[in-house]
């Protein structure tokens, strides 16, 4: 069995090594605000190691003194300067921001060293720093893809084609009890938010065999789905309405081409449909006759074993993520055509339920019973409650070390700067 620490520092290198690769641009560009939503590149750059300097140096504890000055880090507190104001803020050039950096992760990677000899620190507090970098790389990739000029990031890796057919098929989950969440024994990385397992049980319902396409979702613009209130709840409808949407984001006015990262092309029709609100997605099913899947019947449809009576680590089985199972890590940019993934389909047939997609779901962001937070206590337990909605799955953008199927993404359904898309589910 590897040696944690071995994993960790493997991990805490690629979290890094694709940080710098997704910030490898001039200081004007770092520079960039590209939507209030989004911080400027420079501002990550520098969080991401003022983080891991509290979380890992300091233990978390805010009163000890960092390698900032006090003025200066706090200009990297999340919690007391929102995304729209980091542009206007005092932040460090890029050049200090990346020696920052590298002068935290020396100090971290000598802790780790120590790790269970002289140091009595828990492995997983690094695990969840390789979370957070990874994370805010992806909230990167969302920036570069609103950005408007030419392509940064050329034009990704290549990825297996899809099959026909498969678009607009459904699988039977039967009724029946099952897990929901994980514990630390099985999954010593999960966050706070996926503890503790639970048995839940479910009316039997039908999920979309893959998330929903642009074909399919170009149908429902075409039939006039964006001028129907019909289909649309009632603040989705209020949203459409004050944000004007009329199509996917990125999408051209007469729905034939789409921009993705600088890249002008074609909409692919066999594609997951990407950059949807919740409100769009719900919109979406009402007109196709179905409804957004509850996270709890996703997380069944995707990791429940019926013939063995357990949970699978992955949908496909026990074995680790490779590019044949599933499209993670960030280099294809986009997600893969719908079928791409059969040897990835869960015990239901479920396909590409991890990877390629951020899936919105019906829930809204609660605590699983027994929930207790991490280290990083406001991670999770500040957003319960709040106007926010389940995304499942991971996209094609998120690193395949910090993702399990059972992982919970949250946003306000207003949102699509996210690489979100949907399957659709039926009551059986
Ligand atoms: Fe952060």
């Amino acid at each position: 069995m590897t040696d944690p620490r071995e994993q960790l520092a493997r991990d805490l290198e690629t979290a890094r090594a694709r940080t710098l690769l997704l910030t490898d641009h001039d200081e004007p560009e770092l520079l960039r605000q590209h939507t209030p939503l989004l911080s400027p590149l420079v501002w990550d750059l520098a969080h991401v190691a003022q983080q891991e300097d509290l979380w890992l140096l300091r233990r978390g504890d805010a009163r000890r003194p960092g390698l900032l000055p006090p003025a200066v880090e706090a200009l990297y507190d999340a919690f007391t300067q929102p995304r729209a104001v980091r542009a206007r803020l005092p932040l460090l050039p890029p050049v200090e921001a990346r020696a920052f950096g590298r002068e935290v992760r020396g100090r971290v990677l000598d802790r780790l060293e120590r790790l269970g000899r002289d140091d009595d620190g828990d492995p997983f507090d690094f695990a969840m720093v390789v979370s957070h970098e990874q994370q805010h790389d992806e909230t990167m990739l969302q920036a570069l893809a609103i950005r408007t000029g030419p392509p940064l990031l050329g034009a990704g890796t290549p990825l297996p084609p899809g099959r026909p057919g498969v678009a607009g098929t459904s699988v039977l989950v039967p009724g029946g009890p099952f897990v929901l969440g994980v514990d630390a024994a099985d999954e010593p990385f999960s966050l706070d938010n996926e503890r503790p397992a639970h048995v839940v049980d479910l009316p039997a319902f039908r999920i979309g065999r893959v998330p929903v396409t642009n074909a399919e979702y170009a149908a429902f613009v075409a039939d006039g789905g964006y001028d129907t209130p019909r289909w649309w709840s009632g603040r989705g409808w209020a949203h459409r309405q004050e944000a004007g949407l009329q199509r996917p984001q990125y999408w051209s006015p007469d729905g034939t081409l789409r921009t993705r990262f600088g890249v002008l092309e074609e909409i692919p029709g066999d594609e997951p449909v990407q950059h949807v609100t919740f409100f769009e997605a719900e919109a979406y099913a009402a007109w196709a006759g179905a409804r957004l899947p509850t996270e709890a019947e996703w997380e069944k449809a995707a990791t429940w074993d019926p013939a063995t009576g357990r949970r699978r680590r992955w949908p496909w089985g026990d074995t680790d993520p490779t590019p044949a199972l599933v499209n993670l890590d960030g280099t294809a940019l986009r997600p893969a055509p719908v079928g791409a993934y059969p040897a990835g389909a869960s015990a239901y047939g479920a396909e590409q339920v991890v990877g390629d997609v951020w899936e919105w779901t019906s829930s809204g962001f609660e605590p699983w019973p027994g929930f207790t937070p991490m280290l990083y206590a406001d991670y999770s337990a500040p957003f319960f409650g709040g106007d926010y909605k389940v995304l499942r799955g991971g996209a094609w953008s998120v690193a395949s070390s910090i993702l399990r199927p059972g992982f919970r993404n949250w946003d306000h359904p207003v949102r699509r700067q996210v690489f979100s898309g949907f399957r659709l589910a039926w009551d059986a």
